[in-house]
């Protein structure tokens, strides 16, 4: 097999990391990867915003955890009220994906983006956590504040983010679906 299949069939969402902190050469080669991703006409209608600054982070998970307290799901004020609960799995960086909200493409792009820096974070012998509910309080009335201090321009919509970091926790591949493909010829 492969390097690159094995890093592909290898990869998984790691929610424990160690509190090493990712290098700015490793980050920088990681974003490199996304903008290299696949875009719709070649747009490229994403902005990454690297954060290895914890307490931004955390200002983030607060802002989630208030939103979430008054959450219809029970499920969800639960892990609101959880005092170890965090978007960011434990993770001590993440990159933010925002996308242009008025490009036919964007959160296919976005995605693009987000797996090739994940693949890439592997080979580096990073783990990561795709995540998407942390941006929940961004895009929610008041978010625009905290967006703007975060630079993320403003026609910019915050979808995705890449948490990475050294895991402390190695999952077993959850079973993939039968049944999802079919070969004609
Ligand atoms: C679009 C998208 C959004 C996701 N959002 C979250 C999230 O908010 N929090 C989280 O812990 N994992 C999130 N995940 C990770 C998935 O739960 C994970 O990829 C899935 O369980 C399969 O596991 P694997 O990545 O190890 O193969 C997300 C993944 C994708 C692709």
């Amino acid at each position: 097999m492969n390097e690159t299949i094995k890093l592909l069939l290898e990869r998984r969402a790691v929610r424990a990391y160690e509190k090493k902190p990712v290098s700015r050469e490793d980050l920088e080669l990681i974003v490199k990867c996304g903008q290299y991703a696949p875009s719709a006409m070649a747009i490229q209608p994403w902005h990454f915003t690297v954060v290895t600054d914890r307490a931004i982070l955390d200002k983030i998970v607060a802002a989630n955890k208030e939103i979430m307290k008054n959450a219809p799901e029970e499920f969800v004020r639960a892990m609101a009220a959880d005092p170890d609960f965090d978007s960011f799995r434990g993770a001590p960086c993440a990159i933010l994906i925002s996308g242009q909200d008025d490009r036919p493409m964007t959160i296919a792009d976005c995605a693009n983006a987000t797996d090739n820096m994940a693949i890439a974070a592997q080979s580096l012998g990073l783990n990561s956590c795709y995540i998407a509910s942390y941006q929940v309080c961004l895009n929610a009335p008041g978010g625009e504040t905290l967006k703007l201090e975060l630079g993320i321009p403003e026609d910019y919509i915050p979808n995705f983010a890449l948490c990475l970091g050294y895991g402390t926790e190695h999952p077993e591949p959850k079973p993939r679906k039968e049944g999802t493909v079919n070969y004609l010829g």
